[in-house]
């Protein structure tokens, strides 16, 4: 058997949308302060998904890099985290399954506790890993948020997926025990099933974000996690940057220190650089923050990273990664430099088309326009079927 501490995260890829909005459009159109958006909430632009793609299309995107540089003979098992699910019945990882040609035996499921779900996959990866470390897990982080038009939430939106490796002596973070937990019963944000845009109440779900971090350090501490001065950075679910401001502020607070700007920015400054110019991508946001600290810091080898998974409702998970020595040959910073700078701008008009775009629910036939030039497209919608295609 593998020890905890060998079993962690060997690839990480990520892949967005097509389409980007800058903060500045946005504030043109209501009329704020674009200081509101750069400063205050730590946000410069949102990635927007087209009529041609969603959850899978991402998905798959991510995680195809993944298997073309391992294969997919020890995959035994795709857990598809999501919180924008497509089906209440089918798992979005078949799709993705399917476009990857993944082979028949693969177990496949779909995991939602909203913004936590693909911490949750990871630790379920890392149980599978631990029985038989010959297996590898596919876990994939896909997600669209999207709130109304002219809400407070409306500057938050975005989209991305992240896809990650899971197996026995990763190349990238060994992921350790222990973790500290917490759950709370709390209508922060959710999204009924008859709503296309999440509800959420704004200044309950930042409150409630603050003591997810705080009940979860204390679980970490009890199980006896490491000390605060141990960890190299700190990457935080991240749904607006700011909010990892605040959160290891928090932290800081909770442990007895003075907030200290220079303190907080050395934490988490290099872990935002995706973040805020993707949006809030969900599930996926904790891990875009891995990607960014990954791409963009300096040498990490053998250094302490805290991971601090926040999902409204609310469950929470704090635990730490230690960085693997020669990570930094497995990266993939120029393949997400450029999902990111592929995107093409739209202007506000353009926006709220795609913000209002949607599938008739008549039952009918309706192809997608093809907007995208990804390498997977959602088609149509066919006898209540969606159609994706691989290009
Ligand atoms: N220049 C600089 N800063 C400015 C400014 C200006 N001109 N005008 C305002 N600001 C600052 C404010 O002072 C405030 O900063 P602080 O929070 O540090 O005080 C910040 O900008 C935001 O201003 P408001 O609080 O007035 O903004 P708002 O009422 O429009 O709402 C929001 C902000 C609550 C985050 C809203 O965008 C929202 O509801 N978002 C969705 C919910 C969300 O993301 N919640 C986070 C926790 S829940 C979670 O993490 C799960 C998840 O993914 C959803």
């Amino acid at each position: 058997m593998a020890s905890d501490s060998a079993i962690g995260i060997h690839d990480l890829s990520f892949a967005t949308t097509g389409f980007v909005l800058p903060h500045t459009a946005l504030a043109e159109h209501n009329g704020t302060d674009i200081g509101k958006y750069h400063v205050g909430i730590g946000q410069h632009s949102m990635s927007v998904a087209g009529a041609d793609e969603d959850i899978v299309t991402m998905g798959a995107a991510a995680a195809a890099p993944i298997i073309s540089r391992h294969g997919a003979d020890q995959i035994r098992t795709l857990v598809f985290a999501t919180e924008s699910s497509i089906d209440q019945a089918k798992s979005a990882g078949v799709y993705v399954h399917s476009l990857l040609g993944l082979p028949s035996a693969t177990r496949v499921v779909e995991l939602k506790q909203a913004c936590y779900g693909a911490t949750a996959a990871l630790q379920f990866a890392i149980g599978l890993v631990h029985r038989d470390p010959a297996q590898r897990v596919l876990v994939i982080a896909s997600d669209i948020s999207k709130y109304e038009l002219d809400s407070p939430g409306e500057a938050t939106q975005g989209a991305a997926a992240v896809a990650m490796l899971v197996t026995a002596d990763p190349a990238l973070v060994r992921i350790e025990e222990p973790s500290g937990l917490f759950t709370a019963d709390v209508m922060d944000f959710w999204r009924p099933n008859y709503r296309d845009a999440a509800l959420v109440d704004g200044q309950e779900s930042i409150t409630a974000y603050l003591q997810a971090v705080e009940g979860t350090w204390k679980d970490y501490q009890e199980q006896g996690g490491r000390s605060l001065e141990e960890f190299s950075a700190f990457c935080y679910h991240q749904p607006f940057t700011k909010m990892a401001h605040k959160a290891h502020r928090h932290l800081l607070n909770t442990c007895g220190y003075d907030t200290d700007e220079s303190d907080i920015k050395r934490a988490i400054g290099q872990t935002t650089a995706c973040n805020t110019v993707v949006g809030n991508s969900y599930t996926a946001s904790v891990y875009l923050a891995l990607a960014a600290l990954l791409d963009h810091a300096d040498d990490l080898s053998g250094r302490p990273v805290g991971f601090l998974s926040y999902g409204s409702g609310s469950v929470a998970e704090f635990f730490a990664g230690t960085v693997v020595p020669g990570y930094r040959a497995h990266l993939r910073t120029e393949a997400h430099r450029e999902a990111i700078e592929g995107r093409r701008l739209l202007d506000y008009a353009a926006y709220r088309e795609l913000h209002e775009w949607s599938f008739p629910t008549d039952g009918g036939d309706h192809p997608t326009p093809a907007q995208t030039t990804g390498p997977f497209r959602l088609a149509a919608l066919r006898g209540h079927k969606r159609i994706y295609e691989r290009r």
